[in-house]
Formats: C-alpha cells, sequence, structure tokens
C-alpha cells in the first residue's frame, strides 16, 4: 500500500522544522525527522564512549538505535533508550558531529529502511536532505527549502538570543558554513534539490509565506 509522502529537505536554519510540523498538522500526516537520527547516532556514539572516526561501529549503532518519537503538545519528544534526549539533540555540538557520522556511508545506509519504514496511512512528511533524492524519490511532491547563510545564522540568533542563551552571530555563521560545506560535498546523498523539487528561498518571506506557498505547492500535486 502507498502513502503520500511529502519531501522537504534543504540546509540547517532554512526553516524546514517549523514547515514541517505545521504541514504534519495541516494534513494530519506523521513527521520524519531524519537530521535527529543523525543526531542520535553521534549522541549515542559518544554516550557509549565509541570514537565517531570508527565507521563501523557508528553504523551499528545507527542499526540499533532504540528511538521513539512521541507527539507532544509542542512537537515531537525523541527518546533514545527511554530517556527524552531533544535538549541534548539541538547542541551545537551534536549537530557538528551529525554532520560528521551523516558523511559515512555505512550509517547512511544502516538508516535507509528506518526512515522508509516512517510512511504510513494516512502520509508522512520527511525532512531532511536527501528526502527526495534518495530516500523517497518517488515522492508525491517534493519541496527543497533554502535561505542564504547570513539569514539562517540571523535567525539562529534571535532564537538562541530569546532563549536567553548566549550567543556569537560570527560563530554561529561559521558553523553554518562549515556545515553547508559537509552537507553539499560529501560522495553519498549530498545536500541537493532533486530534479523534480519546487526550490523556495525563504530569505525573504515569512513563516506564514513559506506555509502558504509550500501548501499551494502540495495541492497541486494533488495531495490532500
Ligand atoms: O537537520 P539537522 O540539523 O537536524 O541535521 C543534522 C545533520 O544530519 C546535518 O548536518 C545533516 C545531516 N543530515 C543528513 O545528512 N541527511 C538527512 N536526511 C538529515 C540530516
Amino acid at each position: 500500500m502507498q502513502y503520500p509522502v511529502i519531501t522537504i529537505d534543504g540546509p540547517s536554519g532554512a526553516g524546514k522544522g517549523t514547515l514541517c510540523l505545521w504541514l504534519a498538522r495541516q494534513l494530519g500526516f506523521h513527521l520524519l525527522d531524519s537530521g535527529a537520527l543523525y543526531r542520535l547516532s553521534a549522541l549515542a556514539a559518544k554516550t557509549l564512549g565509541v570514537d565517531d572516526n570508527d565507521e563501523d561501529k557508528v553504523a551499528e549503532i545507527s542499526k540499533h538505535l532504540d528511538v521513539d518519537f512521541l507527539p507532544t503538545d509542542n512537537g515531537v519528544a525523541v527518546m533514545l533508550s527511554g530517556s527524552d534526549v531533544c535538549a541534548l539533540l539541538r547542541t551545537e555540538e551534536v549537530g557538528m558531529a551529525a554532520s560528521k557520522v551523516a558523511a559515512y556511508p555505512k550509517v547512511r545506509q544502516a538508516l535507509v529502511e528506518r526512515q522508509r519504514n516512517f510512511a504510513s496511512a494516512p502520509g508522512l512528511i520527511a525532512d531532511g536532505r536527501d528526502m527526495g533524492t534518495t530516500i523517497f524519490p518517488d515522492a508525491d511532491a517534493k519541496i527543497f527549502l533554502t535561505a542564504g547563510p547570513e539569514t539562517r545564522a540571523e535567525r539562529r540568533y534571535q532564537q538562541l538570543q530569546s532563549a536567553g542563551t548566549a550567543a556569537d552571530y560570527e560563530q554561529i555563521l561559521a558553523d553554518i558554513r562549515a556545515r553547508d560545506e559537509n552537507d553539499s560535498n560529501r560522495a553519498v546523498s549530498p545536500l541537493a534539490p532533486a530534479s523534480d523539487a519546487l526550490v523556495l528561498d525563504s530569505s525573504h518571506l515569512t513563516i506564514e509565506e513559506v506555509c502558504q506557498q509550500a501548501m499551494a505547492y502540495i495541492e497541486s500535486k494533488g495531495v490532500k
């Protein structure tokens, strides 16, 4: 049985998370946060004392991740071996480690089936870098959401400031550029729009405009 799948790919900080959550709620679809699986692999390796230079060992960890995604009022709680790891997962350190392990072909392979299994009734919103190119090449609608690095750094800076966390704009921008470089230049499933994706640049759009344009495109593809 085939269920509708909508893929949302793009670089860090383009607004994919917000768009995906909004779409999942509007359509009543499941949500796959594939970045969390790479973050979880990096975090689990660190917790278990496994060297993240060891591709085989990290891939074993990815294959056997004991993870649960629990819907909550504010999004999805990520549980690793029974513990809520949401706050840990979002740290810059785990993000950088995730970007490193995500470049390993064996780690990516270990996560393919787990990601595809998220496609179930009534449908799926899949958030990531290679959702439309590799994991769901036959998706019903594909969006590549992007924004300039300065815009993404500014958004992240504002987010941290309003959460009362100390933030350094130049450092955030440098981290974003480093992550883009890593994600775009790896040999397997690099960050790139699928040839049949709608490319949306959110640099000069409000989140409401992004959501409306995305929904209009999804409806034009006949997804309900
Ligand atoms: O979306 P995110 O920031 O949580 O992703 C964390 C890292 O995982 C990011 O550097 C890129 C990588 N990633 C990937 O390679 N493929 C995906 N489908 C999702 C994320």
